[in-house]
C-alpha cells in the first residue's frame, strides 16, 4: 500500500493522472476501470487536460464503469454510461463505442451483471481500477455485509448512499433503489487499485478502512489485501489517519 497525502484536489488530481497514465501505458492493450461520483474529479480534470495537451493518448483504451443504477427513467441524465461518456469521450480515443457499463435497463439484470464481468474478463482484465468510498465504506456499490470475494452483481441501495447520491437527482425518491456493482472480488482482480478520498466527510471511514480490521462491515478494507494499492487523499480526508498504525509495509509520501 503506498499512501500520498495532498494539500490540495489539484495536487491530488496531477499526481493521480501521472500515475494513470504511466500504469497504462505499459499496457498493449489497457484497460481502465472508472467510478463516478465527486471524489475522482480532480483525477478526471487532470487526465483531460493531459490529453488535451496531446501527454495523455493511450492507444486502444477501453474504460469500464465500477457500476450503473438499475431502472433509471429512460433519457436520465444521471446514469453513470452517460456522466463517464461525457467525461472521457471528448478527450480519450476510446477502442469501440465508449464507456462500458453494466446495462442496468435489461429485462434481465442478473445475467446483464454476470455478462459485465464476462466481458471485462475478456477485455484482458483491468489494469487500474479507480475507487472513491462511501461515508459507510462502501466501494462501488458494495454496501456493508457484502461478501468480500463477491463478483459483478445486482444490489440493494441502503438509504444512506441513496441520501447521498440524493444530491444530483430532483428528489430522493428517483434514486434507483438497485444497482449493478462490480463485486469485492472483481475489484480484487484488478492489477492495481487507486483509492480517492477527500472531505472532511470521509475522514473516519478511510481510518476504519485501511487502520482497522478486513471486514465486511467496511468493504473498502479488503483494500488492504490488495498487492497494488495507491491510496490518495487531501488534507481533510486524512485528519483522522495514524498513519503509525498502517500495515507495516505501507509506504508514506506526505505532499502536504
Ligand atoms: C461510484 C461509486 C461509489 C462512489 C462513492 C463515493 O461509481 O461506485 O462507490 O465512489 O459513493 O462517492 P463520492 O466520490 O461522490 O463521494
Amino acid at each position: 500500500m503506498i499512501v500520498h497525502l495532498f494539500p490540495n484536489l489539484e495536487s491530488l488530481g496531477r499526481l493521480a493522472a501521472r500515475h494513470i497514465e504511466v500504469a497504462l501505458l505499459a499496457s498493449p492493450t489497457p484497460v481502465l476501470g472508472v467510478a463516478t461520483g465527486s471524489s475522482p474529479d480532480p483525477l478526471y480534470s487532470a487526465l483531460a487536460e493531459r490529453a488535451r495537451v496531446g501527454t495523455f493518448s493511450p492507444r486502444r483504451l477501453r474504460v469500464f464503469a465500477l457500476d450503473e443504477y438499475v431502472g433509471l427513467l429512460p433519457g436520465s441524465v444521471q446514469g453513470y454510461r452517460r456522466e463517464l461518456n461525457r467525461i472521457f469521450s471528448g478527450v480519450l480515443a476510446l477502442d469501440g463505442s465508449g464507456v462500458e457499463a453494466p446495462d442496468g435497463d435489461a429485462s434481465d439484470v442478473g445475467l446483464a451483471a454476470e455478462q459485465y464481468e464476462q466481458a471485462i474478463m475478456l477485455a484482458g482484465g483491468i489494469d487500474v481500477q479507480i475507487l472513491g468510498i462511501g461515508q459507510n465504506g462502501h466501494i462501488g456499490f458494495n454496501e456493508p455485509g457484502s461478501d468480500l470475494r463477491s463478483l459483478t452483481r445486482v444490489v440493494d441501495l441502503t438509504d444512506s448512499t441513496r441520501a447521498a447520491n440524493a444530491r444530483f437527482f430532483d428528489r430522493i425518491d428517483e434514486v434507483p433503489v438497485r444497482s449493478i456493482s462490480q463485486g469485492l472480488g472483481t475489484i480484487m482482480r484488478a492489477r492495481a487499485t487507486m483509492l480517492i478520498a477527500t472531505g472532511l466527510a470521509k475522514a473516519e471511514i478511510m481510518c476504519a478502512a485501511l487502520t482497522g480490521p478486513v471486514t465486511e462491515n467496511v468493504p473498502a478494507s479488503i483494500l488492504q489485501r490488495h498487492p497494488r494499492l495507491t491510496v490518495l487523499l487531501d488534507a481533510e480526508a486524512s485528519s483522522a489517519l495514524d498513519i503509525r498504525l498502517l500495515r507495516s509495509a505501507a509506504i508514506v509520501h506526505d505532499w502536504r
